[in-house]
């Protein structure tokens, strides 16, 4: 089967169990207390809380769902491109009951769909189910032992062999610290070429024994204080790795040839992604796996991290996440980071973003599932362009600052953080640098520089904050902004943190509009400012020095989102073409002044 076919095959199986198909929901997330969406029940809290009804009859519903796992209490960004089979952007294809059937049908649906349906052998197959130690919550779950034991005596298989024992890292499925919750029950796949490892390796982080689906058995909600409170019904909530079990039906050939080693990265999902990067780069992706010797294991892991990281940006991105500085933006910017440093490996020289070039393989391969990829592929194209051309600025150079500073095999803290500070090195990329090289680096040492940094710019920026009515200026900016979303320009007058350059592309505030945010080089822009001709930045970050030469770039996004016609009455800008200069007529300002008015 195709990955599209996988797909289909799942979602089908579930309407023939009267299940709504129902659209993922978007990457960015309704609880508070998420980055990203990171499983498929995120959208149906409400339902299992109680707090809304589902609106399906019956109330059952399936879907493919867009996760995230990077930051957070699910995070599988440091495994990205050096195993198999994690991902930070994934599909979950799941099932739901709110307070309708529970764990009998769960498990006999999931024998029927994998087992009678797909075909996968019975005997590579192992379940976990709960077995609290003391002090944890809720009891052994003995109703999902006795009725997956049904299944593996009806297939001839011993269940205490094929049943396996989890603890409440393993089964006790919660959605973040607080959030419905409650014990699971895992699926696992035996991939070994002979099928014969009698449940030794379920839960050790074996590539050849993967978790392909978690039935969650949701009857709680944590609460913030640390207790379990029963919900009013009891639900179900299941998770299916969507690029896992392509992995393994594909590498396997519909179960039929155990001999190969399984990778998601082999399957239809990422090879498109391959194939482009191929085009673009001029290297040829080899399959080296994990662990193995080999020159191109270098190379194979930067295409990986590469295919990962780019579908994780684009759906980002797509569903109005952009990379930024604070919380899940600047999550995504480590991530941009990290694939534009893989970039060098392959070979992108920083020249020309190679990141856009990919969108439209992505949006081939999967906008016949989530539309808006290719709706809002314009959006994504130029969001990477400008943050791939910013950090292209200082990658090298950040580089040669890195191969300098390591003493003995030990890297400087304050070096670590001159390269976050001064060449937008997020702290991971650093760590991961060491790591590849064996280097040691106290991370928490760098931690604790940032914050005493943080605290520095937060106490002098209060003291910095100049109001621009607190001061005059002759100089004259020029505006560009109509033709241009980014210029160089010269600093002419620094005030505080308000910079003052002889251009800008930067809007002002003015009759209630808000003014353009952006970036100065490496600092945030938070508001723009009229002062007599000159357009004053205020600065968040770095101050530059009179005399710099700076980058300025708007936040695209926002200016789009403010005046796009679907979202906003026609903008009320107030800018024309020739605005500003009918607005500040140089001459008569002079004129003016030379009066003395
Ligand atoms: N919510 C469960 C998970 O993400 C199914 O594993």
């Amino acid at each position: 089967m195709t990955s599209a076919e996988i797909r289909n095959s799942f979602l089908d199986f579930f309407k023939e169990k009267q299940h709504t198909t129902v659209p993922s929901a978007s990457i960015l997330p309704q609880s508070p207390g998420l980055l990203f969406t990171n499983a498929g029940m995120n959208q149906f809290v409400p339902y299992f809380l109680g707090t809304e009804k589902a609106p399906y009859d019956p109330p059952r519903a399936a879907d493919t769902q867009k996760c995230i796992r990077a930051g957070g209490k699910h995070n599988d960004l440091e495994d990205v491109g050096y195993d198999t089979y994690h991902h930070t952007f994934f599909e979950m294809l799941g099932n739901w009951s709110f307070g309708n059937y529970f764990k009998e049908e769960a498990i006999a649906w999931a024998w029927e769909l994998v087992v009678e349906r797909w075909g996968l052998p019975a005997n590579r197959l192992y379940a976990t189910v709960y077995a609290p130690s003391e002090g944890d919550p809720s009891e052994f779950d003995h109703e999902a032992y006795q009725l997956w034991k049904g299944f593996f005596e009806k297939a001839g298989l011993d269940p205490k062999i094929h049943i396996v024992n989890g603890n409440v890292e393993d089964n006790f499925w919660k959605m973040g610290d607080t959030g419905p919750c409650g014990p699971c029950s895992e699926l696992h796949v035996d991939m070994t070429p002979n099928g014969d490892t009698g449940g030794k390796l379920v839960n050790m982080d074996s590539d050849l024994c993967i978790e392909i689906w978690n039935l969650v058995f949701i009857q709680y909600n944590a609460e913030e204080d640390g207790t379990y409170r029963d919900l009013p019904s009891k639900h179900v909530d299941t998770g299916m790795g969507f690029e896992r079990v392509c992995s393994l039906i594909q590498n396997t050939k519909n179960f039929t040839d155990f001999s190969k080693k399984p990778t998601n990265y082999a399957t239809d999902v990422f090879q498109p992604i391959f194939r482009m990067l191929e085009k673009l780069s001029g290297k040829k992706y080899v399959d080296v796996y994990p662990g193995e010797e080999s020159d191109a294991l270098e190379q194979a892991i930067a295409f990986r991290v590469i295919a990962d990281h780019i579908r994780t940006l684009s759906f980002s991105i797509a569903d109005s996440i952009i990379p930024g500085n604070t919380g899940r933006n600047y999550v995504l910017r480590r991530i941009l980071r990290r694939a534009v440093k893989y970039g060098r490996t392959l070979g992108f020289n920083g020249n020309e973003p190679f990141l856009p070039r990919l969108v439209d393989t992505l949006v081939e391969e999967f906008s016949h599932v989530f539309p808006e990829i290719k709706t809002r592929a314009a959006v994504i194209k130029e969001t990477l362009t400008l943050e791939e051309e910013s950090f292209n600025k200082t990658l090298d150079r950040g580089m040669e600052k890195f191969e300098n500073s390591v003493i003995e095999n030990v890297f400087p803290p304050e070096d670590a953080f001159q390269l976050y500070d001064t060449f937008g090195f997020p702290l991971d990329l650093t760590a991961l640098l060491c790591r590849e090289r064996g280097i040691t680096l106290d991370e928490k040492a760098v931690e604790a520089r940032m914050e005493e940094a943080r605290k520095l710019s937060r106490a002098s920026q209060k003291k910095m904050v100049v109001r621009a009515t607190e001061i005059s200026t002759d100089v004259i900016t020029e505006f560009l902004g109509f033709e241009k979303n980014s210029c160089e320009a010269i600093v002419l007058e620094i005030h505080g943190n308000l910079v003052i350059t002889d251009k800008t592309v930067f809007f002002t505030e003015m009759g209630g509009q808000e003014g353009d945010t952006g970036t100065l080089n490496d600092s945030t822009i938070t508001s723009t400012q009229q002062i007599g001709s000159a357009i004053a930045h205020q600065i968040e970050g770095n101050i530059p020095a009179v005399g710099d030469t700076v980058d300025l770039t708007i936040n695209r996004e926002r200016r789009s989102y403010r005046s796009s016609p679907h979202r906003h009455p026609p903008p009320p800008l107030g800018y024309t073409q020739s605005h500003l200069t009918r607005r500040f007529p140089t001459g008569v300002q002079r004129f003016a002044r030379s009066l003395d008015l």
